[in-house]
Parts: C-alpha cells; sequence; structure tokens
C-alpha cells in the first residue's frame, strides 16, 4: 500500500512516521521538511495536485494543521487556507485518483455540554480552531464517500520542545517557583499520539477489504484529568514540588474552549484494536529529558 502522510514534521505526523515505517511512507511537512520529506505547502493548490498525480498514494493520513486555538483566533486567514481550503484540495484530488482520506479532526467541534459524545452528536464549535476543522471535516466527507474523519482530544507525545504538546508544556507550570493557579475546569483526555498512530496503523490493515469503513470515528485516551490534575501527576512521578500551584475552578481565559467535549470510541472499537497506554507510564519518559539537574 502507498501511504502518504501530510504533517510528518508534527507531534502526531511523527508518531505516524515511525509506526508506519515498514511501509516506507511518503512523508509532506513545511517549515520542518528533512531530506526524506517532500516538502509541500498544502496551501499551494496546483503543488498538492500535481504531488498526488505523481505519488498516486491508496491512503492519506491528513495530520497537517493549525491546531493552537489563540493562533487560529489570530489569524484566521492562514488558519482557513490550512485547514478548510488545503483540506478540500486534498480531499477532492485523493477522490479524483480513487484514494481513501483520513483527516484528523478534534473533539473542539463540540461545546462540551453534553458529553459522552457520540459520532452522530450535533457539533457547535465555540472557537475559530473548532470552526476550521469542522468546515474541513465536511470538505472531506462532501468529497468521497469512502474518506474518513478521525477526531482525538488533547494529544502528547515525544516533543521536540516542551511548548509544542498543551500537555507537556504543563511541566513549565512545575518549574516556575511563582505561586499561580492551573486549569481545573476543563476535563481532558490526554492521548498519546503513540497510540493514536498505532490505531491508525492497524486499522489500516483492514481498510482495504472493508467498505464500510467510511465517515465518522472517535479516539480518545481512557483517563479524565483537568490540567491542574496532570500536573499533581506529574509532580508525584517526578518527585517535584507542585505546593506554589493551586487549581483554577474558573474558565481559562483566551479562545473559549468546551469543558467536557469526551468522545465516546465505540464505533472505532468495533472496527479495530484500539491502543491506549498510560499516562503516567508515557509522560514520565517523554518529560525526564526536560528535568533541569538541580530540580
Ligand atoms: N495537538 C493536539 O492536542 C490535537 C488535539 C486534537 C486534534 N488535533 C489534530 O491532530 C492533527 C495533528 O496535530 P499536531 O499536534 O501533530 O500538529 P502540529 O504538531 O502542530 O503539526 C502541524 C503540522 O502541520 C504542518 N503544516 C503547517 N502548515 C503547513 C503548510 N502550509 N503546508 C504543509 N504542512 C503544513 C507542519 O509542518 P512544518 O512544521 O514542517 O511547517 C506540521 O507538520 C491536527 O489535524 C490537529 O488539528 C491535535
Amino acid at each position: 500500500m502507498n501511504i502518504l502522510i501530510t504533517g510528518s514534521s508534527g507531534l502526531l505526523g511523527r508518531a505516524c512516521r515511525n509506526s508506519f515505517s515498514d511501509l516506507q511512507p511518503i512523508t509532506c511537512a513545511w517549515n520542518r521538511a528533512t531530506d526524506g520529506d517532500l516538502k509541500l505547502d498544502l496551501t499551494d493548490k496546483d503543488a498538492v495536485q500535481a504531488t498526488i498525480d505523481q505519488h498516486r498514494p491508496d491512503l492519506i493520513l491528513h495530520t497537517a494543521a493549525e491546531r493552537k486555538p489563540n493562533i487560529c483566533e489570530n489569524q484566521q486567514d492562514l488558519t482557513r487556507a490550512l485547514n478548510v481550503d488545503a483540506t478540500r484540495t486534498l480531499a477532492e484530488a485523493a477522490a479524483k485518483i480513487d484514494a481513501k482520506l483520513i483527516y484528523l479532526s478534534t473533539d473542539y467541534v463540540f461545546d462540551g455540554q453534553n458529553p459522552p459524545y457520540d459520532v452522530t452528536a450535533a457539533c457547535n464549535p465555540l472557537n475559530f480552531y473548532g470552526e476550521t476543522k469542522r468546515a474541513g471535516e465536511n470538505a472531506v466527507l462532501n468529497a468521497s464517500e469512502r474518506h474518513i474523519v478521525l477526531r482525538v482530544p488533547i494529544l502528547y507525545g515525544e516533543v521536540e520542545t516542551l511548548e509544542e504538546s498543551p500537555v507537556t508544556a504543563l511541566l513549565n507550570e512545575l518549574l516556575n517557583p511563582e505561586p499561580h493557579a492551573v486549569d481545573h475546569w476543563s476535563i481532558r483526555y490526554p492521548t498519546y499520539v503513540g497510540d493514536v498512530a498505532q490505531t491508525l496503523s492497524n486499522w489500516s490493515q483492514q481498510l482495504k477489504s472493508d467498505p464500510e469503513c467510511n465517515g465518522i470515528y472517535h479516539l480518545s485516551g481512557a483517563e479524565a484529568v483537568t490540567k491542574y490534575e496532570m500536573v499533581r501527576t506529574m509532580a508525584e512521578i517526578l518527585g517535584l514540588d507542585h505546593s506554589h500551584l493551586s487549581p483554577n475552578t474558573q474558565p481559562p481565559s483566551g479562545a473559549p474552549r468546551p469543558q467536557n467535549s469526551q468522545l465516546n470510541i465505540n464505533r472505532l472499537q468495533l472496527k479495530t484494536a484500539i491502543q491506549q497506554t498510560s499516562f503516567k507510564d508515557n509522560i514520565k519518559r517523554i518529560l525526564k529529558p526536560f528535568i533541569p539537574a538541580e530540580a
């Protein structure tokens, strides 16, 4: 199977590159493209079409996006161009050659008022990021009946910098000795990118022979925690002091967020083996290289 991965320099894209390495996927990145990658600006419609025509993938994992809600709010044209227009171009180009596309989407398509959310639940995004991801979903589903939307919640994994994931960025809260409050309002389901990538790899084996695999699916980590609870767990497993941190029970500032957008993963569980590894084990391994010697 010929696989193309967009966003292969990103947090999830790198994990997918690893999980699909046996199949030698074609990988596309932009600013961080390395020697093994196609350097492709997904907002360049002609370049996207030419790439699809040249490589003719059977399966496209479309992970590239602008995913930081505050950046999306402040850079709306760029965000729309990548999250919506580029997604439409890719999905339509894939449909023309009968390739299947899996579009990575988000729990932020929901307003968080009525969890858990089934794949058929009504969407009501609260911020521009969620709006563009929902519009991207529609573009994908309109382009082909065979395409798939996979929604996931907050992601973490092997980061290049702590800020790359909103979960690993929490280590900065622990290391900052000033007394301050951490979000204890939103209930999150931290999801390890290695689990998403491994589940996608398992699932991709079945996709060719199962024409019923299309439409919307959900995948999520199993543990429900606030950011304050994640920080407490990090402190405990890394032996760090957390007495300067307090729980903030008010909604966070910045772009509005859902309070609890728990995803019901039943539909995907019926299709394939889902990997859900432990937050504690993963986060200990991932954060260790970032702990200063004197901490
Ligand atoms: N991270 C989360 O917590 C989270 C939660 C729910 C859903 N998701 C969804 O999961 C997917 C993966 O997220 P992620 O955290 O892995 O994202 P990420 O780390 O921010 O990576 C984004 C990727 O998009 C690429 N990209 C940006 N602009 C591009 C352009 N003009 N042309 C081509 N590529 C471009 C980047 O390439 P360069 O860096 O090389 O420019 C990078 O590889 C996204 O669709 C996101 O919406 C993420």
